[in-house]
């Protein structure tokens, strides 16, 4: 088994060999008759990885007084029997009936004051005293009844934390909401200062007056909004570390994981409302979830969306080896139309992951379920049985994951950085701002999408940027002074680095940079814009390259030494630069001060990485997506073909997907893809020829 390191610095095991491949097993769903085939048919499909007992804490507890683990005891054991490694959950997602019936201050509260009822899933207060003793007493319970057990290889904390219950307007939550604010600011003076609450008459004089944004007249106050957003993802942090505590006393080398959604959103944030680049670092291995799939959503988009969450949950996992949870084989139910997959669609999606460093592919689920809210949800074995063609997808998809087991541990590189910064999101989602067409998470999936033919880590600002040749800060609105001088550095040690609109405006605190704009990043970039002119969503402008834009433009002014690279060509910002670069120390700053269309994005990015000494061209045409991984034991070269036609590249060395030698033009069927392991370590960008 390969190593990591865990979130101690520690070695960790790597659950399984190679690659994982797996997903949620819930056997409780099923009379025991059928574990056994199950297990028979994990063993066909190479099927080496299970998530247990997610949803089971009914089951488990079905009373206050108690419990039964007679039945998990004998999964487990099949499990292990069968060679199949256990992610074992918590069980502490979904309360059962007693516990939020005897205790209603345990669901969560809306913002209208609603408290939620009984009958779906997630159905917790984050703040509740009671949600948390109750939880922790059965983490306990799991902990000492499965610890030792030989077919544990990791702990799953509850489920996707946040996802139905990221926001509890409760007496609970207001209490642990001041508490959170006492620790941040320490009294109410600099609560006061921090919040601007001279506007509007908010000034605080007692602790008590304090409360979370509940519905109200009109706009809240934004640094009151975005504390709210902080501590709402601390406080879901706060249960996963409370559980974590439990196991590491009892279990203290089983790694411990909790399933992000990375780049999934919510209905209240393009970003979701956890902040994962702080989470990130509590994990001893990063695994995350991803539902957004390709044709069936009708979306041609969502390749470019699964390749950056991926490249974004890497990002956060500080490029070590990351796990991917859950996926979908076929259809995803809580989609309005929920379509099946088209034939190769899974592996396609599966492979994308793995290329950008999943060395774990699971899904949910084994067994789709006859019954409840998610039966028109795909799984491994479909209603159909194993006599169809998803199952011989899946057992495809098992052995060519087998072959890949090698690839597990090898890591990704990246020239190009692209920072996200989830807290500059959620400021950007507030209303009062110049346009709510400005989203730095949609701005940095573009630019994403224009560097495509490079691969491209996606960030935290506190990462490392120094090892980048390219670096990118899209719309970072908020930043402090250290964050600014990081990037700064990062230019004058020879990075291209390219900002962009609406970055720098206010620090931390949400209080706008005096001076003029872009504030934080005015001196690097040597310009200045008094007052903004963001455009209707049906407006565009024309640049004098040829480029058209949208969404935004401002009155800018350069300094001397900045070169002007376009201008608008019309209007009252008629001969107003819009695209500009800076010579900074050894490399430069260089400012878009609009959002042009894709293609502008894409020769700015390649005119970006020319100056960079990166060929955007060589490496990938947007739709072919290209994705190197190199290890100790040699490199491998991921190539999808996303799109409708033939394409063919140019590679030397052994398809795993196929098992066939190649040595030269390889050509992919539309929607088909290649492993290539290769004959000589990879350093060049191989070309992708004409089309077929
Ligand atoms: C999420 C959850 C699963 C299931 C899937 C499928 O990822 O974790 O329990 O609901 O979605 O929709």
């Amino acid at each position: 088994m390969h190593t990591a390191s865990d979130s101690r610095g520690r070695h960790l095991r790597w659950p399984t060999r190679g690659i994982s491949f797996g997903g949620d097993y819930n056997p409780e769903q099923w009379p025991e008759a059928v574990w056994q085939r199950d297990v028979e048919l994990m063993r066909e499909a190479c099927v080496d990885f299970v998530t247990v007992g997610v949803f089971s804490w009914a089951r488990l507890q079905p009373t206050p007084e108690t419990w039964d683990f007679g039945w998990l005891d004998r999964v487990l054991d099949l499990l292990h029997d069968g060679g199949v490694r256990v992610d074992l959950a918590t069980a502490t997602a979904s309360p059962p009936p007693w516990l939020t019936a005897a205790h209603p201050e345990v669901r969560p509260v809306d913002e209208r004051g609603y408290r939620y009822e009984i009958g779906s899933r997630q159905t917790w207060s984050p703040s509740s005293p009671i949600y948390r003793d109750h939880s922790l007493t059965l983490v306990e319970k799991m902990a000492v009844r499965y610890g030792g057990h030989p077919a544990l290889a990791l702990w799953h904390v509850s489920n996707e934390l946040g996802c139905h219950n990221s926001r509890c307007y409760s007496p609970d939550s207001a209490r642990a909401f001041r508490r959170w604010l006492q620790r941040r600011y320490g009294d109410l003076t600099e609560l006061n200062r921090a919040w601007g609450t001279t506007f509007w008459s908010q000034h605080y004089s007692a602790w008590d007056e304090v409360v979370p944004p509940a519905a109200s007249t009109t706009f809240g106050n934004p640094t009151h909004l975005l504390d709210w957003r902080r501590f709402c993802s601390d406080a879901l942090l706060d249960q996963y570390l409370a559980e974590r505590e439990v196991l590491r006393r009892i279990t203290p080398d089983v790694p411990v994981t909790t399933n992000f959604m990375v780049g999934m959103g919510s209905p209240q944030s393009l970003a979701g409302d956890m902040n994962y680049a702080q989470w990130a670092p509590e994990q001893d291995l990063v695994s995350t979830d991803h539902y957004l799939v390709g044709p069936a959503t009708g979306d041609g988009a969502a390749h470019h969306r699964l390749s950056f969450s991926a490249d974004l949950t890497r990002g956060i996992a500080g490029s070590q080896p990351w796990l991917l949870m859950e996926h979908s084989t076929s259809a995803v139910n809580w989609q309005p139309v929920n379509r099946a997959k088209t034939p190769g669609e899974m592996l396609r999606n599966s492979l994308a992951h793995v290329a950008r460093g999943a060395d774990g592919v699971a899904f949910f689920q084994f067994r789709a379920s006859q019954a409840g809210a998610e039966k028109f949800h795909s799984a491994l074995v479909p209603h159909a049985g194993t006599d169809s063609a998803r199952w011989r997808e899946v057992v495809q998809l098992g052995a060519v994951l087998r072959r890949l087991e090698p690839v597990a541990g090898s890591r990704v590189e990246a020239p190009v950085g692209i920072l996200f910064d989830w807290e500059s999101q959620w400021a950007c989602e507030q209303d009062g701002h110049p346009s709510r067409l400005m989203q730095p998470m949609t701005i940095a999936e573009q630019m994403h999408r224009a560097f495509a033919g490079v691969t491209c880590d996606v960030v935290p600002p506190d990462a490392d940027l120094g090892r980048y040749s390219v670096l990118v800060v899209p719309a970072m609105y908020l930043c402090s002074d250290e964050e600014a001088d990081r990037i700064s550095a990062a230019a004058r040690a020879g990075a291209q680095v390219l900002v962009t609109a609406f970055s720098g405006i206010a620090d931390r605190d949400d209080h706008v940079r005096l001076g003029g704009y872009p504030g934080a990043f005015g001196d690097l970039l040597g310009v200045r814009t008094e007052e903004f002119f963001p455009l209707g969503a049906d407006e565009t402008v024309a640049l004098d390259d040829g480029t058209t834009a949208r969404v935004w433009t401002e009155y800018l002014t350069v300094a001397e030494d900045v070169d002007v690279l376009a201008r608008h060509t019309e209007g009252h910002l008629q001969g107003v630069p819009a695209v500009t670069r800076r010579p900074v120390g050894d490399g430069a700053a260089w400012y878009l001060a609009t959002v042009p269309d894709m293609r502008g994005l894409e020769r700015l990015a390649e005119t970006i990485c020319a100056t960079a000494g990166l060929d955007l061209h060589a490496g990938q045409h947007s739709d072919v997506e290209i994705v190197r991984r190199q290890g100790e034991n040699g490199s491998w070269l991921f190539v999808l073909n996303h799109t409708n036609e033939k394409v063919t590249v140019d590679v030397s060395g052994t398809d795993l997907v196929t098992e066939r030698v190649v040595d030269g033009p390889l050509t992919l069927e539309p929607g088909n893809c290649a492993v290539i392991r290769e004959d000589s370590a990879g350093t060049g960008a191989p070309t992708r020829k004409a089309d077929a």
